[in-house]
């Protein structure tokens, strides 16, 4: 079984992603093909790239040499800051940089975001946006979904005061330690709007938090019963909140835990709630960049 979530526009996405821009898969030539045919083969068949990256090569390459039919994969890439896109907001810049990644890739993407929202120079998230849809009309992105990245609510609104095809997503850092900030203000506008949630870092608070805090306890007690470890608790815990998670590695062994995720049964809404909680006592970013800026951090402790 592959679990799936779906997005506005109809499509059925993989709910678990691996993605090749983290723990040196990035630019890595052939480690991001053979590590991506192994993860293929596992059964994870969404993969996450991006411009930026530099695996969108790599990508292509990985679902060749694991003799997948290109249309049983879902492949998400991302415009970047580095991208001639982002040196002006014209049409002409967003077309190149389009067609540059679409022939990188070797194929179309199923999803293509904005990779955080200072990508278009400042005051022009909203023409960069309008440049995106034109290539979904005109055919050039025909069948790809369009959506964003690191999108704070001020964001979102730009775009969706202008848009012809809604977003279907917004890549964000999200795990239980930043549920209250999210709940506040942002989950209740991508309801309103359709927009689905995936998740990167979502490993977050068991890897990066000084020592895994009020939610330790919780995971350990949750993976002792299911018979799991805590990463995939985690992962669980996000696809049962409605988001996709897009998670890495580069160790088989990780990478079948992963795929597994997939055959675990349902965590309880009991347990959801007890992670939820957790989760609400601390507030930890670890990407932190924009998503800081002008937009409130709950008042909460960083590192109980
Ligand atoms: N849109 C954006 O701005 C943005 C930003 C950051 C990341 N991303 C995307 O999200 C992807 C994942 O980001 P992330 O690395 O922060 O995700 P993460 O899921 O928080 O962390 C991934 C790390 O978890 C480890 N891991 C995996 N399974 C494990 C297990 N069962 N037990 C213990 N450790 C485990 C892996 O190490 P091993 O290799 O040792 O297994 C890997 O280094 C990136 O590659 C990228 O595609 C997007």
């Amino acid at each position: 079984m592959v679990r799936t979530l779906q997005l506005s526009d109809g499509k059925q996405i993989p709910a678990i992603g691996w993605g090749n821009g983290t723990g040196g898969l990035e630019d890595s030539g052939e480690k991001a093909i053979n590590t991506g045919k192994i993860v293929l083969e596992s059964g994870i068949l969404h993969i996450d790239t991006a411009q930026w990256y530099k695996t969108e090569t790599e990508t292509g390459a990985a679902i060749k040499a694991a003799g997948i039919p290109r249309e049983k994969v879902w492949i998400t890439t991302k415009i970047s800051a580095n991208s001639v896109a982002a040196e002006a907001t014209t049409a002409a810049n967003i077309r190149q940089s389009v067609v540059e990644s679409l022939e990188r890739l070797g194929t179309k993407p199923d999803l293509l975001l904005i990779h955080n929202p200072y990508v278009p120079k400042e005051g022009t998230i909203a023409q960069f946006w309008t440049y995106l849809e034109d290539l979904v009309l005109d055919g050039t992105l025909e069948g790809v979904s369009l959506g964003v990245s690191n999108f704070r609510p001020q964001d979102l609104e730009t775009v969706l005061k202008v848009a012809r095809i809604k977003p279907v997503a917004n890549q964000l850092e999200f795990h239980p330690y930043v549920l209250a900030q999210y709940e506040r203000d942002l989950f209740p506008l991508q309801a309103q709007h359709g927009i689905v949630t995936q998740a990167y870092g979502p490993l977050t608070p068991i890897l990066r938090h000084k020592t895994g805090g009020p939610l330790k306890p919780v995971l350990e007690r949750l993976a002792a019963r299911i018979g799991t470890d805590v990463a995939s608790v985690l992962l669980l815990w996000t696809i049962q909140k409605g988001v996709s998670p897009i998670t890495s590695s580069s160790n088989p062994v990780n990478i079948k835990k992963i795929a597994a995720v997939n055959e675990l049964p349902d965590l309880t809404a009991q347990d959801i709630a007890d992670i939820d909680a957790a989760g609400k006592q601390v507030h930890f970013r670890y990407y932190a960049e924009h998503m800081s800026k002008e937009y409130p951090a709950p008042n909460l402790p960083t590192d109980v």
